[in-house]
């Protein structure tokens, strides 16, 4: 049993879409979450860049609130980090690519999966391993999609005239005969609706949050960590971007009041 926070990390807004699902699952659980607007997209950047920075995100959350696992809620840092951070850290670190590998791969019927993702995501090869390690039978078509992230950042999400763009994007992927679409991107469930108009409603969409969220529930059953006082439930965020603009995201993806606290880069260089 433990009290500590659970700590979500992403280069933005992106994994508070895995964050709202664990709200729901784990209710009795503290959350804290940093998204790490000054330094996105993290789909561009190198992978020593990205384990660096995700080292700092964490060593951030374990000072500040003490968080007994931390949950990468970015495909993009859990391609490049998610070995890195479990050397480096003592608490469980989980990512999102295999959660969301598993269940793309247990929801298509003709072995025909697509994945859209960050440009990082799609050429670190992740998804295609971990879906080949499961059934090497799967043959998955991958497209990057980077105009997608800052779209959900700049809350842009609902604007039904950038429908186009994302037809554009997701042309190639459309002609691929996939039964099975994962949403690569934490970011990317945020825009679902105009994402699905575009593939048509015989795709599957995969979020890996759903996935994700149920092992978290089995890592803190597994190590006895959960948090079994349902009263004074605490969430935290902070951001290194601008507060108010995380906060417009945040408080209505969540339905929740968040006041994040903006934390200075050089705060998290230090660590
Ligand atoms: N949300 C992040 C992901 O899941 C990436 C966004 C970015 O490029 O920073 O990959």
């Amino acid at each position: 049993m433990s009290k500590k926070a659970i700590g979500f990390m992403d280069s933005g807004v992106g994994g508070l879409t895995v964050a709202k699902l664990a709200m729901k699952e784990l209710q009795s659980e503290n959350i804290a979450y940093l998204g790490d607007e000054a330094r996105l997209p993290y789909g561009e950047k190198t992978k020593e860049e990205i384990q660096q920075y995700s080292l700092q995100i964490a060593n951030f959350l374990i000072k500040k609130e003490d968080i007994k696992m931390l949950v990468i809620a970015c495909n993009t840092a859990t391609s490049y980090a998610l070995d890195y951070l479990k050397k480096h850290l003592l608490i469980p670190v989980i990512g999102v690519v295999k959660p969301g590998s598993i269940a793309a791969v247990n929801s298509t019927k003709i072995n025909r999966i697509g994945l859209i993702a960050t440009n990082g995501t799609v050429k670190s090869g992740a998804y295609e391993k971990e879906i080949n390690k499961i059934n090497n039978n799967v043959k998955v078509f991958s497209q990057g999609c980077p105009r997608f992230v800052p779209m959900v950042e700049n809350q842009e999400y609902k604007d039904m005239g950038k429908q186009e763009i994302v037809n554009d994007d997701l042309l190639t992927i459309n002609s691929r005969n996939i039964d099975t679409l994962i949403l690569g991107c934490t970011h990317f469930p945020i825009m679902r609706e105009m994402i699905q108009k575009s593939v048509g409603d015989s795709v599957q969409l995969i979020d890996p949050g759903y996935e994700t969220v149920k092992q978290i529930k089995t890592v803190l059953q597994q190590q006895h960590l959960e948090n079994n006082e349902k009263r004074d439930t605490t969430y935290s965020f902070y951001t290194t971007g601008d507060a108010d603009k995380f906060n417009q995201v945040a408080n209505e993806w969540l339905n929740y009041e968040a006041h994040a606290k903006h934390i200075p880069i050089k705060e998290l260089e230090e660590l």
